[in-house]
């Protein structure tokens, strides 16, 4: 099993590292244009496998020949945010980048499963699959695996509760449009309706759609990485192993919630083969509503997003 991660920034190199750690993989490749960078970092995680029990090698490289024959691909590459800045803002420069990405990817993996986590997210991985000619289903976009641990996290962080006693979902965009799934929310199994008002689960919606910007603020360079770079590695790691979990995830919908032809966030099942079927959910009116108006948010900027190339 190999595995690349492009971009050795702090969720690419984050990522590199939580997967190498996990040990499935049989050899890890980071590659940046930076030279030295994902060489340099390479030299240091391979030094802390002594330490952290681990074996999988991490190869640093400025040269796609060396990504060559990936089984799995995460594309980290582009811009992240300043404070103040939307996703959106980052479109074109971003859309260079990955472009550029696509185009390498398809001619040294071409088998490979792509994960995209590049922003504007979705923007980015319809953009990739358009430039690589990819099937859609071997192209996905990280997101809702993220806003789903914010969302998660603000809940258990509400209630006083463990973040592991809350099960969540979020779909739709990874932007203004996203939607955290109220319905689905469940705190040991009790409804979060039971537990709060409906005004206080508006407040925890509006925080996880606004925890990345919560995260860009603070930071003041960069955005986040930690919760990031475990979203994509539990993706890798669903398809390394052939799990079939089902995780929210940007994918390409066609038909189901009756949305066609975008990719948006929704339930997946993930295989080795990349997105094995979108899993349709008892939605309320409107929830479903919320995720028919990302689609259309979303829709128009990825349909001419290969122009920006
Ligand atoms: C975030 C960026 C990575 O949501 O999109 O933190």
């Amino acid at each position: 099993m190999k595995i690349t991660v492009v971009g050795a920034g702090k969720y690419g190199s984050t990522t590199v590292q939580r997967v190498a750690q996990a040990g499935y993989a049989d050899e890890v490749v980071m590659t940046d244009i930076v030279e030295g960078l994902p060489q340099g970092l390479a030299l240091d995680m391979n030094q802390s496998r002594p330490l952290e029990r681990y074996t999988t090698k991490v190869v640093g490289t400025n040269d796609y020949a060396d990504t060559a024959g990936s089984d799995i691909v995460v594309v980290t590459a582009g811009k992240p945010r300043k404070p103040g800045m939307s996703r959106m803002d980052l479109l074109s420069d971003n859309a260079q980048i990955v472009g550029g990405v696509a185009k390498e990817i398809a001619s040294s993996s071409p088998d490979a499963v792509v994960i995209v986590v590049s922003n504007p997210l979705d923007e980015m991985t319809a953009l990739f699959q358009k430039v690589s000619g990819f099937p859609p289903e071997r192209v996905m976009g990280q997101a809702g695996m993220l806003d789903t641990a914010r969302f998660q996290d603000k809940v258990a962080e509400r209630l006083g509760v463990s973040p592991l006693a809350v099960e969540a979902i979020t779909l739709g965009s990874h932007g203004d449009t996203m939607v955290p799934v109220p319905s689905k929310v469940a705190v040991d199994g009790k409804p979060l309706r039971e537990l709060l008002s409906d005004d206080e689960i508006d407040q925890l919606v509006q925080a996880t759609r606004d925890g990345g910007a919560e995260v860009v603020a603070l930071l003041k360079t960069g955005s986040a990485y930690y919760a990031p770079s475990s979203a994509a590695a539990r993706m890798v790691e669903s398809i390394a192993k052939d799990e079939g979990a089902v995780m929210p995830v940007c994918a390409w919908v066609t038909g189901q919630y009756g949305i066609s032809d975008v990719y948006l966030g929704v339930p997946a099942k993930l295989t080795r083969g990349g997105v094995a079927e979108i899993v349709e959910l008892d939605l309320s009116d409107e929830e479903l509503a919320n995720l028919r108006e990302a689609a259309e948010a979303v829709r128009t900027k990825q349909a001419d997003v290969d122009s920006l190339v």
